[in-house]
């Protein structure tokens, strides 16, 4: 259903110049006037801006051309939708919005297109698997004359592309290239991104890389720790920096801290040989990777309990697999452990959560609010199965979430 790109747009423009000619004639029919609407409100939706009367024309020649009652045919009014996709307001605005608070731990939305953002951005568009996202040796830069080029040391790279008002939607404009080739970072250590720029300098500044694995939990797997809480598995891999009696209190220990630390603590040391260079809140700074050799910040605050865990490299393992987090659906064609953040990252993004979560939060996108009653909840699950279907292609999931609310 979806064509390349450039395939499409020249399809729209024939089909824009029937519609000149055919849809228009027929646009004061009782039934029409109720798919104007519809395809109005599912272009603006997606694209953030209405349509232009061809675009308009357009969609209603796709609405029309499946179906005598234009507004019953899901299939038609998802083909039309999908022209919404042409509009660089959905890459420039609609994708940058969804995207941007994932990039920083304020969650604003309001900062500066990063490698982080457009790498998702970029995914988006060219209908790539999503769950690259997490584990691809995969970056989108900018190509765009007179703006400075991409550097690991500052953000003046994508500051300057949004700057330049360019068309995120343009194959030209963002350009999918190699992680590891633009960045410098070793192909086995690129993991999509959560080891980009912006990435490294929201989740690895300071702390204990901890918050790396707690932000992508919460924007992609749509769950905080507070949710994972399971004080049943063996706490054996806590670190030395988690005391065992807060407080003096040992219980608050077994009931509280191991809920989370039981299952973050190994997962997070897939993390164990990245830094950030910079200080917390500052520009300033590089992603370090220190392959075969763990970060100091694994190691500090060792007498808090000296029989924790000593990280002595970055083997990680999925103790949730066992547990109520199984509910998370892992895939049981992966081992639930190994070596460093790209196998990690594989082994959240192919959960039935990570699916489950994309689908929520562009129903949430497009339709303006969360799934709430059962119907929205069987759009939910019926998305996630287009989106798998599809190989995890993004597009399918806004396209479907505009079929749905279009009468909204
Ligand atoms: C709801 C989940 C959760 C619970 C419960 C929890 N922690 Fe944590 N802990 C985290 C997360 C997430 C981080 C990483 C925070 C960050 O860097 O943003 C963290 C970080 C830490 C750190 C490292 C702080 C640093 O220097 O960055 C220590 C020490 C720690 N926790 C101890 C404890 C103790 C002791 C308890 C029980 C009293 C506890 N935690 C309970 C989730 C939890």
């Amino acid at each position: 259903m979806f064509m390349l790109k450039k395939n499409k747009l020249s399809w729209v423009a024939s089909v824009s110049a029937l519609a000149l000619g055919v849809g228009l004639a027929t646009a004061s029919a009782p039934a029409q006037a109720g798919a104007r609407e519809q395809a109005k409100r599912m272009y603006d939706r997606i694209a953030g801006v209405p349509p232009t009367d061809g675009e308009l024309a357009a969609m209603l020649a796709i609405m029309d051309s499946d179906s005598n009652d234009v507004t019953d045919s899901d299939s038609a009014a998802r083909d039309a939708a999908a022209l919404a996709m042409d509009s660089p307001a959905f890459y420039n605005v609609t994708l940058k919005n969804l995207f941007t608070p994932w990039t920083n731990e304020e969650q604003t939305v309001f900062a500066d297109l990063n490698d982080f953002s457009a790498t998702l951005i970029g995914l988006v568009r060219d209908g790539s698997d999503f769950r690259e996202a997490l584990h691809g040796d995969v970056i989108y830069v900018g190509d765009v004359n007179g703006i400075p080029a991409y550097s690991t040391g500052s953000n003046d790279h994508y500051a300057a592309l949004e700057n330049s008002g360019a068309n995120l939607g343009d194959e030209d404009i963002l350009v999918r290239q190699s992680q590891s080739s633009v960045t410098g970072l070793p192909a086995n250590a690129t993991a999509g991104v959560m080891t980009t720029r912006a990435g490294a300098k929201a989740y690895f500044v300071a702390g204990t890389n901890r918050a790396m694995l707690r932000f992508t939990l919460m924007n992609f797997l749509c769950n905080d720790l507070e949710q994972l809480k399971d004080t049943s598995l063996v706490p054996d891999r806590i670190r030395q920096d988690v005391t065992r009696s807060p407080g003096g209190d040992s219980r608050l220990f077994l009931n509280n801290c191991v809920g989370c630390h039981t299952g973050m603590d190994p997962l997070a040391q897939a993390f164990a040989y990245y830094q950030w260079s910079g200080e917390e809140g500052e520009e300033a700074g590089s992603i370090q990777y220190t392959g075969g050799s763990v970060q100091p910040k694994y190691l500090i605050n060792a007498d808090n309990f000296r029989y924790g865990y000593v990280t002595p490299d970055d083997r990680w393992d999925n103790y949730w697999r066992e547990g109520q987090n199984s509910a998370l659906g892992w895939d049981s064609g992966l081992p639930g452990g190994g070596n460093g953040a790209k196998s990690m990252g594989m082994e959240l993004a192919h959960s039935e959560a990570f699916a489950q979560c994309q689908a929520k939060q562009v129903f949430q996108t497009v339709c303006l609010h969360a799934p709430a009653t059962q119907g929205d909840i069987n759009q939910v699950s019926s998305m996630v199965s287009s989106f798998k279907s599809s190989n995890y292609n993004m597009q399918t999931l806004f396209t479907g979430a505009a079929t749905y609310c279009r009468g909204d």
